[in-house]
């Protein structure tokens, strides 16, 4: 049975990749696509979605538009890395799908309340926000959902501050809530998707693959390699969002540590941080897990393979 998710996400050259991988992978059904103000305002990542969609061939797919801000802080974006449109470089084509109607809030609640329990996995890869919204709105989603696997954070290591990864960053109230609920809860954080690094030979495959999706992924890695080395010395970018799809395809393509984790949001120099106390064996309750080590070549070939499921769309 593949697994039902909802993909939670702020297009994003990454982003855009792991909703390629969601979407050519026989073991995900992709039943919800929600946008969320990060990489860029939501306007632009929502439109980018739409175009994505269009580029991958998704069809019958649901993609809604969520909060336009985080809880408590101002609008932070990622032009530095994204460019003005959230997905600068590639040509992006007029979407065909029109926006649903719904709020991303209430698409992520009903389709997990139209769900058996244990049924539905949330996958976020951008700022909480959304999610915190709905297990507030409807709180008894949080034992309605299978688990929640996450890109954001990391237990060493940040990006927008030396401490805080920028998903986490730009909305840490949100993230509080999100790691603090009753759901179990995986962390693919910056520990794990600094290894996913999109090397000469990744992109050699998936150029090889020759379709438009493949090219369209060998156009953003191009500009996004470019982002990343100007502005934080990468020879190779780290390909962040595709990580927590791919531990939801294959939870061995990486391995896990329990821990309890939580999400500063006082401190003078580390509002953001996620802390994981490793300090003895995890408590029997604990429900919160970090991913420590990625085995790159198998993490390469699910996206290698999704790319090849998907084939050609025309234009
Ligand atoms: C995360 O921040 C965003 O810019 C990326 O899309 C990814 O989700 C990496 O820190
Ligand atoms: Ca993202």
């Amino acid at each position: 049975m593949p697994r039902k998710i909802i993909l939670d996400c702020d297009p994003g050259h990454d982003d855009a990749i792991a909703l390629l991988l969601a979407h050519g992978s026989p073991e995900i059904e992709l039943l919800a696509v929600t946008t969320v103000v990060g990489n860029q305002t939501l306007d632009k990542v929502t439109r980018n979605a739409l175009s994505v969609a269009r580029i991958a061939g998704i069809t019958g797919v649901p993609i809604a538009a969520g909060c336009p801000r985080p809880l408590v802080r101002e609008v932070e974006t990622a032009p530095e890395i994204h460019g003005e449109s959230g997905i600068d470089g590639p040509v992006m084509p007029e979407p065909v799908q029109e926006v649903d109607p719904r709020h991303a809030v209430d698409l992520i609640i009903d389709t997990v309340m139209a769900h058996a329990p244990g049924e539905v996995t949330i996958v976020p890869t951008a700022g909480l926000t959304n999610i915190a919204l709905a297990v507030r709105k409807e709180p008894r989603i949080a034992e309605r959902v299978r688990e929640v696997v996450l890109m954001g954070g990391g237990y060493h290591i940040g990006n927008r501050t030396a401490v805080a990864e920028f998903n986490i960053k730009i909305d840490p109230e949100a993230a509080h809530i999100v790691f603090n609920e009753r759901w179990p809860l995986t962390m693919v954080g910056l520990d794990l998707t600094h290894q996913a690094l999109a090397t000469p030979e990744v992109v050699e495959r998936i150029a090889a693959v020759g379709t438009r999706p493949a090219v369209f992924v060998t156009e953003l890695l191009d500009f996004f390699g470019a982002m990343y080395l100007k502005e934080q010395g990468f020879a190779h970018p780290p390909v962040h969002d595709p990580c927590a799809v791919a531990y939801v395809i294959d939870p061995t393509v990486m391995t896990t540590r329990r821990a309890p984790l939580d999400v500063e949001l006082t401190g003078a120099l580390t509002t953001g941080m996620t802390v994981a106390d490793f300090r003895a064996p995890a408590p029997d309750d604990c429900r919160t897990q970090v991913a420590v080590t990625l085995d790159h070549q198998r993490f390469w070939d699910l996206v290698v393979d999704a790319l090849e499921r998907i084939g050609d769309v025309p234009a």
